[in-house]
């Protein structure tokens, strides 16, 4: 029986179509970048600060493409045992154990060194699986240059060697994204192999859309409002800017909270959700509250009437 076609875009549009059917709202760049990613066969590396939808944006277009996700969130120490693969000791410990007296070394050799005694990690599943999936290499960053070097090897040949077992090829290729909080650089060797996506803060207009369509409870007016407050906060010098997600999750406890209005007392009582820092929320509390033209002055103190 024929399984369902595999989805194979055929313009950018396509490919912008599909991302907002699956939930996310591609700027032009993203959509375009992706296109040519699935028509290349390039992994792409997302770039940008925490909380825009590089993450999201593997997850959408896995949803798209109806294809599996397959994650690797990386972290410092990653090694190569996590990442492609690592051998069943234990499982090699009892066939072992189990052989009768007598057998060859050799043998058993043969035997616990076959594919039955491996375990894959994603790097390996995402190349072994039978239907091509979406492979997202999250926090590259994070890792260090080795483990850098060893996704080289990886992305350009699309084939994993075990020293024991041989060289194991791709069954299918994966869409490949690769996301940076941008923590460090990266080799160029790497982006050189890569379609670069810069991922930022989005427009107004754009931002907005997104917040109605994760929270379209909230009314227009207030979600404009909403929209509005965190661009005026991120013009202001913080540590950590407020985000995307940010944004969302603000608009959600608006709408829990039941208010219909960013007035000063709502603004401070939930100002935290978007502001994260202790320092941040000095110069938040004392620069947008003025702003939002409540009576109440930024100090607390009343002002003469
Ligand atoms: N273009 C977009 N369309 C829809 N939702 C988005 C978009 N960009 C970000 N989001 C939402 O913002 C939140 C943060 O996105 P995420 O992918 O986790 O950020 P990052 O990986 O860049 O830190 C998620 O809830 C995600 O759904
Ligand atoms: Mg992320």
């Amino acid at each position: 029986m024929l399984g369902p076609m595999p989805v194979d875009p055929d313009s950018v549009s396509a490919v912008s179509d599909g991302l907002r059917a699956a939930g996310y709202l591609p700027g032009s760049s993203t959509a375009l970048v992706s296109y040519l990613a699935t028509k290349l066969g390039k992994p792409i590396l997302v770039e940008g600060p925490a909380g825009v939808g590089k993450t999201e944006l593997a997850k959408a277009l896995s949803r798209y493409l109806d294809r599996k996700l397959v994650r690797l969130q990386c972290y410092e120490g990653l090694d190569e045992a996590k990442a492609l693969y690592e051998w069943n000791y234990r499982k090699q410990l009892l066939r072992i154990q189990a052989e009768a007296e007598g057998t060859g070394w050799q043998a058993v050799q043969d035997d616990i060194f076959g594919e039955e005694f491996l375990l894959a990690r994603p790097l390996m599943s995402a190349i072994a699986a039978e239907e091509p999936v979406v492979l997202l290499i999250d926090e590259i960053d994070k890792t260090d240059q080795e483990f850098e070097a060893m996704l080289l090897e990886l992305l350009s040949d699309f084939q994993i060697s075990i020293p024991e077992l041989g060289v194991i090829e791709a069954r299918t290729q994966p869409v490949v994204l690769l996301t940076s909080n941008n923590t460090r650089e990266l080799t160029e060797a790497l982006k050189r192999r890569c379609l670069y996506l810069w991922l930022d803060y989005p427009e107004l207009e754009h931002e907005l859309e997104i917040v109605r369509m994760h929270t379209p409870e909230l009314g227009e007016e207030i979600s404009r409002k909403l929209v509005q407050v965190i661009h005026q906060v991120r013009e202001l010098d913080l540590k950590k800017p407020p985000s995307i997600a940010e944004s969302i999750d603000w608009a959600r406890s608006l709408i829990l909270l039941g208010a219909d209005d960013i007035d000063q007392q709502t603004f401070r009582d939930t100002m935290s959700i978007i502001v994260k820092h202790r320092t941040d929320l000095d110069i938040v509390a004392e620069r947008v509250g003025v702003k939002l033209g409540d009576p109440v002055a930024a100090d607390g103190a009343q002002r003469p009437a």
